[in-house]
């Protein structure tokens, strides 16, 4: 947001707050979301073929030696997980295709690779993200569904997971849920461990609040509430 922007939050009182705040959260969402497809297309296009570029001299080099050496095997082991982690990287930050699938089909989409990566059954209740929501409140919803389930399949091994959406006083209440590890709440996440903050931040922009309630060995429940008018 430029110095433009931050005057008009300033000069502005009552009832023209909301639909500022609105405008606002509308053109920081997309701004965002235009750095992540910048992103991923770097990390896909560049880093990605300059990675396969390194593994397949990698590879030359090894059949044309007569011994294999053990520090060629390694390097050609950590380009080769270094390149599926880049890859990961350009897929969770491509841009979601909210407009041809809809929330709904996108979040049991998100929900259903994740399930089916761990080898568990998912339970799924979306049909309320069927109902319109303005651009910038399901985007939202999108990517905090993304980042939470993430967290399930980095942290979670969990047996069950459960993914609902509920509307209620013209709220809606996206509920992410696991049986699996749990976490220490009350703890400070250490510097680099900006998921769940970043969720905090992403939902205040719309109006909505996201709500955790977790302990070590008891699972994880998540609650991302956003007002269904943005
Ligand atoms: N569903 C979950 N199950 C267990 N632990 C979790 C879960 N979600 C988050 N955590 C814990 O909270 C920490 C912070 O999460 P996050 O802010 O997303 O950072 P990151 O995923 O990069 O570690 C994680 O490192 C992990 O210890
Ligand atoms: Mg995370």
């Amino acid at each position: 947001m430029g110095r433009e922007g931050l005057m008009w939050v300033g000069m502005t009182t009552g009832k023209d707050d909301k639909a500022l705040r609105r405008r606002l959260a509308r053109r920081l969402i997309a701004v965002q979301e235009e750095q992540r497809l910048r992103l991923s297309r770097e990390l896909h296009d560049d880093l990605g073929q300059m990675l396969a570029s390194i593994a397949l001299e990698l590879h030359i080099v090894r059949a044309d030696s007569h011994e294999m050496d053990p520090r060629l095997a390694r390097a050609a082991m950590l380009v080769d997980r270094l390149s599926a982690r880049v890859h990961d990287a350009a897929w969770s930050l491509r841009p979601a295709d909210l407009d041809r699938l809809g929330l709904r089909a996108s979040v049991e989409d998100l929900a259903s690779v994740l399930c089916g990566q761990l080898g568990i059954q998912c339970e799924m209740d979306l049909e309320a993200l069927s109902s319109p929501l303005p651009t910038e409140v399901a985007l939202t919803l999108y990517r905090i569904a993304q980042e939470a389930l993430t967290n399930i399949g980095k942290h979670a091994a969990p047996s069950r997971v459960s993914v609902t959406a509920h509307i209620q006083d013209d709220r809606m209440r996206l509920t992410i849920e696991d049986d699996g590890r749990g976490f220490d709440g009350g703890a400070e996440p250490g510097p680099g461990h900006l998921g769940l903050a970043g969720m905090r931040e992403r939902l205040a922009l719309v109006g909505g609040k996201l709500s955790v309630e977790t302990a070590n060995g008891k699972g994880t429940t998540l609650y991302a509430d956003a007002p269904l008018a943005g």
